[in-house]
């Protein structure tokens, strides 16, 4: 909990916690995560895309990690509560038994959220061997490019091909987050198992109309790009509100000129899009971006839509879930499943190898916000289990030799 805290002082910006990809921030935290990675023995390295990777034992590998990046004013668990229950499970490993059958590899992603480039799971698509070239070319608000980005946070571009892992390499792959959800405090569950992991889509819609002056262009004369905005931003509330299982959400809408007495030429506005089945969200997106265009042609604007991250639902690994259920059950807990509306590396790894995650309780469900909140009883929990996985998964290599 110290360490979380420690980590929440690593920040892009003062008095909150914005931590973004490659970002002096970023190198922070790496290096206070790498240093305790090291005092437990691991070998650390960082890889061409700039994740850290601590590395503990020989042979097949289990994987478990989260991110180390954040969203703008974030609370301080999400991500870096994975990477830290990671790490503290190994620090036990190491002082309580014998080296397990298999190395244990902790990784902290490096962009998850994707606040600075729009795209996400980049550190997780590097090992995953999932990574697109195509996303190096992507800008930040201030024009770097992704692959220069890369270059000042010490990675390399060519070489992010190189990071890919091989399946019959890695066992598998666990990560440990918040819930970030109100089901386990609405049962009295400290942790619960992810089933899986809703598919997302990340649009960016701009519309362009005309600059007019507020006080002379009469109310039938403008092409106001704000309000078309706003009408696709309702549309879109209205579409979740009228569809099980859909989420919209509008984060960001980003206004030019932007003066008060400045009828807006353009917007850009980005839209979320989620649902746990890949044809609902489909449909979903279709339906918006006619609605989209239509309400472009009705006010003169031109609608430029643009798909930024669209990542199919995932299915956490059955027989690896089945592990971490075990490990709850013999910790003294009730198992609940449950699916997760929230995006985690663990999408992304599952292209590789069997995924498992496990939620911790967080209060009231409040995440992606600085109240965000666990308490240090649930984390203990977390830490149990844990410990119980990797006999378990033990249990399984040793009978697999056999
Ligand atoms: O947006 C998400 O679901 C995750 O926090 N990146
Ligand atoms: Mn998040
Ligand atoms: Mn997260």
């Amino acid at each position: 909990m110290e360490r979380c805290d420690a980590l929440a002082r690593a920040s892009d910006e003062p008095g909150r916690l914005t931590r973004r990809y490659g970002s002096d921030a970023m190198r922070q935290a790496n290096a206070a995560v790498a240093a305790w990675m090291r005092a437990c023995g691991m070998t650390v390295r960082q890889d061409a895309v700039g994740n850290l990777v601590g590395r503990f034992g020989e042979g097949r590998t289990l994987i478990l990690g989260s991110h180390l990046d954040t969203v703008r004013d974030a609370g301080k668990y999400d991500g870096a509560l994975g990477v830290l229950v990671a790490l503290a499970a190994v620090e036990r490993l190491q002082e309580s038994r014998l080296p397990p059958p298999f190395a244990v590899e902790v990784i902290a992603f490096a962009d998850e959220e994707g606040l600075r480039f729009h795209s996400t799971y980049l550190g997780s698509r590097a090992v995953a061997g999932t990574f697109d070239p195509a996303t190096l070319e992507l800008h930040d608000a201030e024009g770097v490019r992704l692959a220069d980005a890369i270059r000042a946070f010490g990675g390399d571009p060519e070489a992010i091909a190189c990071e890919r892992r091989r399946s019959e390499d890695v066992a598998g792959y666990c990560e440990v987050h918040i819930e970030q959800g109100p089901v386990l405090e609405q049962l009295g569950l400290p942790v619960g198992v992810v089933s899986a992991i809703a598919g997302q889509s990340r649009i960016e819609a701009r519309l362009e109309g005309e600059a007019g002056h507020a006080g002379t262009l009469p109310m039938g004369a403008r092409r106001d790009a704000l309000c078309g905005a706003a009408e696709v931003i309702l549309a879109a509330e209205s579409l979740a509100r009228g569809t099980p299982g859909l989420v919209a959400t509008a984060g960001r809408v980003d206004v030019s000129p932007g003066a008060s007495n400045v009828v807006p030429g353009s917007a850009a506005l980005t839209l979320d899009v989620r649902h746990p089945e890949d044809a609902a969200r489909r449909s979903a997106l279709d339906a918006l971006s006619e609605r989209a265009a239509a309400i472009a042609a009705e006010r003169g604007l031109r609608l430029d839509w643009r798909v930024l991250h669209d990542c199919d639902a995932v299915a956490c690994d059955p027989a690896l879930s089945a592990l971490l259920a075990r490990a709850i059950a013999d910790a003294g807990f009730t198992v609940h499943r449950l699916p997760s509306g929230a995006g985690h590396d663990a999408a992304a790894l599952a292209a590789l190898a069997p995924v498992a995650m496990l939620f911790v309780r967080c209060r009231a469900g409040i995440s992606h916000n600085p109240a965000e909140s666990v308490s240090s009883g649930d984390v203990a929990v977390a830490l149990r289990v844990v410990d119980r996985f990797f006999d378990l998964v033990a249990e399984r290599f040793e009978q697999e030799e056999r």
